[in-house]
């Protein structure tokens, strides 16, 4: 028992109603938001102003009743500290110089640690910040989901140009994936230094892999960064969130050690409660497009999941980030049903 509650159900302590988070829950939805969006020349800026960033965290807390803040930041804060271009542009998402075969060997995982010291000014200004029974959430990319945006320079929905690349070039890519993942070890040690209480995995494009490539992709670097974090910080809690692992989940689960698994919306209930481990742990998995109609469907999404996890620790979450249009009063609604039903 940590008094935090979060905490203790990804420590595997089943609570009476489950504790809630909502992934992106600092965003553009808030217009808290969007005012102190502005504030920053650019997204990246915010993300490396403490000040601001710490702001932005703790809006939605100040809003809703929500178990855990997340610490304002995003996963390609990794490709910038490691010296390639990021920016990110209105209405088009993250646009990259993408890394080819000979590119790879500048970038420069030594710098990379001090160029994200702002982002762990933040987790422990949220730490000094934050009422005791509150999680204080760090987290980064998993590899293979940051080396999408690499290598493919921007979002898209297949990750063609990474999937070729890493079988054309398996030489380059494993020292890519190299590069991410030591470099991912030492950024999340050094958030639990910080003050962060339970780190997450974001493997957002675990999906359009054949179960080959997920294992040497997914598993593998996320098994990797597990140990390699908890070779320095014993027991570290850790939240994987392979989206879209589909078949792939109960091995991801086992394999790479994760404490909790976050589970997208696409992933049938029945299959979670009766073929994930008993004793596992799980986050989500409510369809943020259903929080933007919010009402009584909402409401009886909400009871079917919190029924299909009521034998097992179940942290309720979406089944990805929560969206822009969602109206406040929903959120507020979702809160409301999940801790008193
Ligand atoms: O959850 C939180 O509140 C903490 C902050 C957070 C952000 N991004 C802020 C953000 C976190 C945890 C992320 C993770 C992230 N970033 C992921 C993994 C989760 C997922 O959604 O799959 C990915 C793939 C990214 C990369 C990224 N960042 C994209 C594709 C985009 C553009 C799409 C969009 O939503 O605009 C971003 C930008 C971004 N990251 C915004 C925020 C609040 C919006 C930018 C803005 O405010 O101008």
């Amino acid at each position: 028992m940590t008094g935090k509650p979060l905490l203790d159900t990804v420590l595997g302590q089943r609570q009476a109603r489950p504790p809630i988070w909502i992934m992106r829950q600092a965003g553009r939805y808030l217009p808290e938001y969007r005012q102190t969006r502005i504030k920053a020349k650019s997204f990246l800026e915010l993300c490396y102003n403490p000040e601001l960033a710490i702001e932005v965290s703790l809006q939605p807390l100040r809003r809703f009743d929500l178990d855990a803040a997340i610490m304002f930041s995003d996963i390609l804060v990794i490709p910038d500290a490691l010296g390639q271009k990021v920016r990110f542009e209105q209405g088009e998402g993250p646009i990259l110089d993408p890394v080819d075969q000979t590119s790879i060997a500048s970038l420069q995982p030594e710098r990379a640690l001090d160029h994200l010291a702002p982002v762990l000014e933040t987790l422990k200004g949220l730490k000094a910040a934050l009422a005791p029974e509150k999680t204080l959430i760090g987290f980064c990319g998993s590899p293979w989901t940051v080396a999408t945006y690499m290598i493919g320079g921007r979002g898209s929905t297949d990750q063609a140009a990474a999937r070729l690349f890493a079988v054309r070039y398996p030489e380059a890519f494993a020292q890519l994936m190299d590069i991410l993942v030591q470099t991912s070890i030492d950024y999340l040690v050094a958030q639990f230094a910080a003050g962060a209480d339970v780190v997450q995995l974001f493997e957002s494009w675990a999906l359009n892999l054949d179960d080959a490539a997920f294992d040497e992709r997914v598993i593998e670097p996320n098994r990797r960064i597990v140990e390699g974090v908890r070779a320095r910080v014993p027991n570290a809690p850790i939240i994987g969130f392979p989206r879209g692992a589909a078949g792939n989940l109960a091995r991801y689960a086992a394999a790479t050690g994760v404490n909790a698994l976050g589970l997208d919306y696409a992933t049938p209930l029945d299959f979670a409660s009766k073929q994930l481990p008993k004793d596992l742990p799980v986050q989500g998995n409510l369809d943020p497009l259903r929080l933007v109609v919010g009402g009584a469907q909402m409401d009886a999404r909400v009871d079917r999941i919190i029924d299909a996890f009521s034998d097992r620790p179940h942290i309720f979450n979406l089944g990805h980030g929560i969206v822009p249009e969602t109206p406040i009063e929903h959120v507020a609604q979702l809160i409301d049903r999940v801790k008193n039903g």
